[in-house]
């Protein structure tokens, strides 16, 4: 079987390939990147080292192309921005990069595109958690351009399998967005956005790719959207003290009011200092941070597939930890 992954050099992209070559039958596992260079030293450093089963190609979207590759039996799509100052760059890769993939992928692979819970937006108001049968209402650029992803793909009407597939937080090692988490909890004071908790679905990148791979190895053809997430919602105080307690550290939870933050996500469009630390605080993704709630109902997948997530928040961000410190990031 041959498997194309793209978004290789990025957190989930990279779970995925180390996942495809552990796979026995997998034969051929194609990994389009913008630098084969990056992507084979994050390799060597998981201790893989030029695997006969790993091809990989230089390509970078939206003007990539595939046909050249001949027919593939599967594919993930993972490449994406998650975080820019541009909303061209979130539309140009997102939704055109995603457009030119289906045009030119080969063969009639079952395929998994990587959306997100931005594309729907956080939960209704007086709902318990967000169904994929809600109205969308993204709230960010990125969001938006996942959304206008989505609808380019069902355009596009492929005549393959394809699962249009919405996560929310992804965690474990690998993740740089959890980074400046883990080095806020090495302080004493740990600031909270918001004075009220705000309540999240979560994943962990483990149970991700396996619930890729469940959704892979099954017959049913069509196009699907569905929301993928582990049974337990948790919380943003619960998210921090946890990431303390793995790093055995102690401090003084400080909820903040919004506006403060407000203030520095605004500050961040003037200060580019404050984006190179906390990417994620840009105005517009800054957006994501005010509602209070931001949970997703994972059941039919579940109910579709028999998949079911198995980490725990504690083991995740444990290994999340241990990964950042073998990279001498923390
Ligand atoms: N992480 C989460 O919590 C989360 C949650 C929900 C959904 N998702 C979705 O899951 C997917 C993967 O996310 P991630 O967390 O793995 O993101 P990531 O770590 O930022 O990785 C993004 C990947 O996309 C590649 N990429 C970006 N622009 C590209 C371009 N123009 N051409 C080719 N490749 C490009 C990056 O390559 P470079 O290394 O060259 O930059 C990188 O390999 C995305 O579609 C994201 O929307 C993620």
């Amino acid at each position: 079987m041959r498997i194309l992954i793209t978004g290789a050099t990025g957190f989930i992209g990279r779970t995925l390939v180390l996942r495809a070559l552990r796979d026995g039958g997998v034969s051929e596992v194609i990994a389009p990147v913008r630098s084969p260079e990056k992507l084979r030293a994050q390799l060597a450093r998981e201790g893989v080292a030029d695997d006969p089963k790993l091809r990989i190609m230089e390509a970078e979207a939206p003007d990539w192309d595939f046909r050249g590759l001949g027919p593939v039996d599967r594919a993930v799509h993972c490449a994406g921005v998650l975080f820019s100052r541009s909303r061209d760059q979130y539309f140009r890769v997102n939704v055109e990069g995603t457009e030119r993939l289906l045009q030119t992928l080969r063969g009639r692979p079952r395929v998994v595109v990587l959306s997100s819970q931005s594309a729907g937006g956080p939960t209704p108001p007086g709902a318990d958690s967000k169904k994929i049968t809600h109205p969308d209402r993204p709230l960010s650029w990125y969001g938006a351009s996942k959304l206008r992803m989505e609808l380019a793909v069902r355009e596009a009407a492929p005549d393959y399998p394809l699962l249009l597939l919405r996560a929310p937080m992804v965690l474990g090692p690998g993740d740089q967005a959890t980074l400046p988490l883990f080095r806020m909890v090495r302080g004493k004071i740990w600031i909270k956005p918001g004075l009220r908790a705000k309540h999240f679905s979560w994943i962990s990148s483990d149970d991700l790719a396996d619930g890729i791979w469940t959704w892979l190895a099954r017959g049913e053809g069509g196009l699907q959207t569905a929301h993928i997430a582990a049974p337990d919602v948790i919380s943003d105080s619960q998210l921090m003290r946890t990431a303390a307690r793995v790093s055995g550290r102690r401090g003084l939870l400080l909820p903040l009011p919004q506006v403060f933050l407000r203030a520095v996500a605004l500050a961040s469009r003037f200060l580019p200092v404050i984006g190179e630390k906390v990417p994620s605080l840009t105005p517009d993704r800054a957006r994501e941070i005010w509602p209070g709630r931001w949970v997703i109902d994972g059941e039919p997948f579940s109910a579709m597939t028999g998949w079911r997530a198995r980490a725990t928040l504690e083991n995740t961000l444990a290994r999340t930890l241990a990964w950042f410190r073998r990279e001498g990031l923390v």
